[in-house]
């Protein structure tokens, strides 16, 4: 059983989800870092400091994810932080109007369902917390009012699954906000900003020369958040910055 904080960082083992679980660790939790491939997640794990434990957890998988969320409650009891980090985008060179249902749906098995998933399983662990805090990784990309905005980069990015799945998960977020309140569970989206990692390796835009650390700002700042901190909000890349939904 843990006396220090508890998070789980899904997709960690690369990019912006292994800098949050870098720096949740520094900060004195202790960190599951979720991975689907195992030895990708033993790697990362060995590479960083303080308390930080791999565990195998693809969150489209429900089986992997009731498993990790089985160690979790075996090894620590509780937990009091949630980043679901987990991310990818499909469509690179693919027009709006050309994407396919199979494509829109393959896209939403991690962005939105595997959300949808991992979230469900932890709230009794969440609900164990003091202080739980659940943060949404989600993109300017995912904002109704950029994208409704025809000039915005947003909308001419044209990215058809990534920009709905994000949406939907900032209703995701939205709506997690108002079930948990009563429980004091915050939930949260989170703007990292671009940073150039494997996810928009093909994107045809300068991808700039933001780290990951820049991007771990928000997301690491929502999954500190103190017991009277805001919920059902969006917060990046700075935090007093904040995306309109
Ligand atoms: N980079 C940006 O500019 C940017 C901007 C806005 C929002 N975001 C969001 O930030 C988050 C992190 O992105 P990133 O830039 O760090 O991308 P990344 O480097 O490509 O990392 C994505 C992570 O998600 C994991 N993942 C993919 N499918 C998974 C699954 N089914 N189950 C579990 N893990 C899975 C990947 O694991 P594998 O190594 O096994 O593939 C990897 O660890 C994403 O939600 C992304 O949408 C990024």
């Amino acid at each position: 059983m843990n006396t220090n904080e508890v998070a789980l960082v899904t997709g960690a083992n690369k990019g912006i989800g292994r800098e949050i679980a870098r720096q949740l660790a520094a900060l004195g939790m202790t960190v599951y870092l979720g991975a689907r491939d195992e030895a990708r997640g033993k790697t990362a794990a060995a590479e960083l400091e303080g308390d930080v434990r791999f565990v195998q957890l693809d969150v489209t998988d429900v089986g992997s994810v009731r498993a990790a969320v089985e160690t979790i409650e075996a090894d620590s009891g509780r937990l009091d932080v949630l980043v679901n980090n987990a991310g990818i985008a499909l469509e690179w060179g693919v027009d709006a109007v050309d994407v396919s249902a199979d494509l829109l749906r393959a896209e939403y098995e991690v962005n939105v369902f595997g959300v949808v998933t991992v979230t469900s399983a932890c709230v009794p662990l969440l609900r164990r917390s003091p202080n739980g805090r659940i943060v949404n990784m989600s993109s300017s990309l995912g904002s109704l009012t950029l994208l409704s905005d025809f000039e915005s980069s947003q909308s001419k990015n044209q990215l058809l699954p990534y920009s709905s799945s994000k949406a939907a998960l900032n209703a995701l977020t939205v709506l997690y906000a108002a079930a948990l309140k009563a429980d004091g569970i915050k939930v949260n989206a989170a703007t990292p900003g671009l940073v150039p990692t494997d996810i928009n390796e093909g994107a045809p835009i300068s991808r700039g020369t933001r780290t990951v650390a820049d991007g771990a700002v928000a997301p690491v700042y929502l999954a500190t958040l103190p017991p009277d901190g805001p919920t059902g909000v969006s917060r990046g890349p700075g935090v007093d910055d904040s995306i309109p939904w």
